[in-house]
């Protein structure tokens, strides 16, 4: 009996040990670090991210460097995809058209907001987007509108119209009533001319979302 149990023990610790050699040599990493597949990960993600630290303080030291230097302008910033960077925005141009409500609740769901243009830069940049995408449609609405107060143009965020880019060869605005009764209280950008118009809105447009660059992280 004394017998048979150990030899079935030191086969049984024999053959324990094989395995483990074999394990050791195929998977030399896992004996090499011990730890659960969750302190892997952990070990993992701190190194990314330190990673990532060390990558925006750098980028931002770059960045300073070629300001300094009048060199390109650098961005430690990032846009989603499909979405272009002007400064610390990001902006997109959608190929579908909606009436200028089920636009501003579009963009919003998306995390962001019907565009709120206040630089040339941003128009000559929408105008590029506008040209590239080659769409048959050249106008597209922003967060701009006078439905509270005839007149009184605000944007999407309730702040007050500063910098106009209106049509001037049309006379824009014109709340004209060709349209529907209601006239013009909501505005496209007509990315061609870079310069805007008021239509009326329950028009199906096209728009511009936008929304703040994120941090390089
Ligand atoms: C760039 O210039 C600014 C102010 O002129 C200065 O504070 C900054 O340290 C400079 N950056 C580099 C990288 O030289
Ligand atoms: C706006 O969205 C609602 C809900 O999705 C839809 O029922 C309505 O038809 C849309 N309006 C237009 C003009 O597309
Ligand atoms: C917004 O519009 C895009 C098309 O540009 C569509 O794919 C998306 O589903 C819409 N999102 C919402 C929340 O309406
Ligand atoms: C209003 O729009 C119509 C149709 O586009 C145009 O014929 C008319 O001249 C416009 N009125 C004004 C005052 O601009």
């Amino acid at each position: 009996m004394r017998n048979l149990i150990n030899t079935k023990g030191a086969l049984g610790l024999r053959s324990h040990i094989v395995l483990c050699a074999l394990i050791g040599l195929l998977l030399p990493e896992v004996f090499a670090r011990p730890g659960s597949p969750e302190e892997e990960l952990s070990h993992v993600k701190l190194r990314l991210s330190s990673l990532e630290n060390r990558y925006r303080h750098l980028c931002n030291q770059y960045a300073n460097l070629a300001t300094n230097c009048s060199g390109p302008e650098i961005k430690c910033t990032e846009c989603p995809a499909w979405w272009f960077q002007v400064g610390d925005q990001c902006f997109h141009l959608s190929t579908d058209r909606q009436d200028w409500a089920n636009s501003t609740k579009n963009c919003t769901e998306m995390g962001g907001h019907l565009a709120i243009l206040t630089t040339r830069e941003q128009h000559e940049a929408v105008e590029k987007e506008s040209r590239s995408i080659g769409g048959f449609y050249t106008d597209y609405w922003i967060g701009l509108t006078d439905s509270e107060t005839e007149g009184d143009w605000k944007w999407v965020d309730n702040s007050e119209l500063k910098t106009p880019f209106w049509n001037a060869l049309k006379s824009e605005p014109d709340n004209n009533l060709s349209g529907g009764p209601e006239g013009e209280d909501c505005v496209v950008v007509d990315s061609y001319s870079q310069s805007w118009f008021d239509v009326p809105c329950s028009f199906l447009y096209p728009r511009i979302c936008q929304m703040d660059a994120t941090p390089l992280s």
